[in-house]
């Protein structure tokens, strides 16, 4: 059966880069992009772009029918500091978007489907140095919680509707094409913008806060890699801990000095300081890397 995918939240930081990478892959024509609002140049002018709303189950499924969508990757989410800022909205927009696309799934309306899930998932409690993929969770954010729930349904819709779902949990991810959308790891890509345009920057993290992160091409191509791997390989379906590296502040603008030695930084910490505090340092992925061959290409240096 040939494919059309169809992206949700396709403007987003993550979103952008997937959708011109998946139109390189299968054609700009069948890789239909869709938000709430338009994108980059680069996203608009390469191939299909509808207006939609994740929330709204009877607009997507119109487009999945006019466009005979077969794959859906849903990036449409509200990010951990903004979700601390409006828990209700991001509960809705989180739960309620998943809901439809796998929904739509279990009316075998499309084949396959892509949902991100997150380190945060994990908590305060779990144990934060190599964090394997079966631990203690219990996250304290609203974020965290929805990813959680994301996860258990997830693998609820696997077990019981036998929907194909398949899902990673992003480490912090660093681009340049897009900016970063009210995430706490979002100081990874200002700090470069920043480093450019004003030769210094003020740090939302404390210098010594070590998060797992990654370089925006390692996500896309584990994303590809996951969603091509034949189905008996999936053996995690709820979602798979995916890592590269890990870094704090003071690492990363060491980084930039090396490149522009007059850059500077200092730290003001605010309130996603205490969401940083309750993530992993480091994540074991040893079980991406056993089932469907993951290996990190990119770090920093
Ligand atoms: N960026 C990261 O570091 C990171 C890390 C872990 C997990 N994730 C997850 O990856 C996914 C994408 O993240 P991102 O960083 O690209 O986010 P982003 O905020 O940059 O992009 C999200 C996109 O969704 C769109 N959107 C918002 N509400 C919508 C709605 N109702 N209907 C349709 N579209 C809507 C926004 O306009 C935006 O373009 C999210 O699920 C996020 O939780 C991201």
């Amino acid at each position: 059966m040939e494919k059309y995918i169809l992206i949700i939240g396709a403007c987003g930081q993550i979103g952008t880069e997937l959708t011109l990478t998946l139109r390189e892959r299968y054609g700009n024509n069948r890789v239909i992009a869709s938000d709430i609002r338009e994108g980059s140049d680069s996203l608009m002018n390469s191939g299909p772009f509808e207006i939609l709303d994740a929330t709204n189950y009877d607009a997507l499924e119109e487009v999945v029918a006019y466009y005979d969508i077969t794959e859906v990757y849903l990036m449409a989410a509200m990010l951990s500091a903004t979700a601390e800022k409006f828990p209700m909205r991001a509960w809705n927009l989180n739960m309620n978007s998943l809901f439809n696309v796998l929904n739509l799934a279990k009316e075998k309306k499309i084949n396959k489907v892509f949902w991100p899930s997150s380190i945060a998932v994990f908590g305060p409690n779990t144990p934060k140095d190599h964090t394997p993929q079966h631990t203690i969770m219990e996250p304290s954010t609203v974020y965290g919680i929805s990813k959680q729930s994301g996860e258990r349904w997830c693998e609820y819709y696997f077990k019981k509707f036998n929907v194909d779902v398949r899902s990673l949990r992003y480490p912090g991810l660093i681009s340049w094409k897009t900016m970063p959308g009210g995430g706490t790891t979002d100081y990874a890509v200002e700090i470069y913008h920043k480093a450019l345009s004003q030769g210094r920057y003020t740090c939302f993290l404390k210098e010594d806060t070590s998060l797992p992160m990654m370089f925006m091409d390692d996500a896309i191509r584990a994303t590809l890699e996951l969603m091509e791997a034949d189905a008996e390989n999936i053996k995690v379906r709820s979602a798979y801990n995916l890592s590269a590296m890990s870094f704090d502040p003071a690492e990363m603008a060491r980084s930039i000095q090396k490149h522009l030695p007059d850059f500077n930084i200092d730290y003001e910490p605010d309130f996603r300081q205490a969401i940083a505090d309750s993530w992993p340092k480091s994540i074991d992925d040893s079980d991406a890397q056993k089932d469907w061959g993951w290996q990190p290409n990119l770090i920093l240096t």
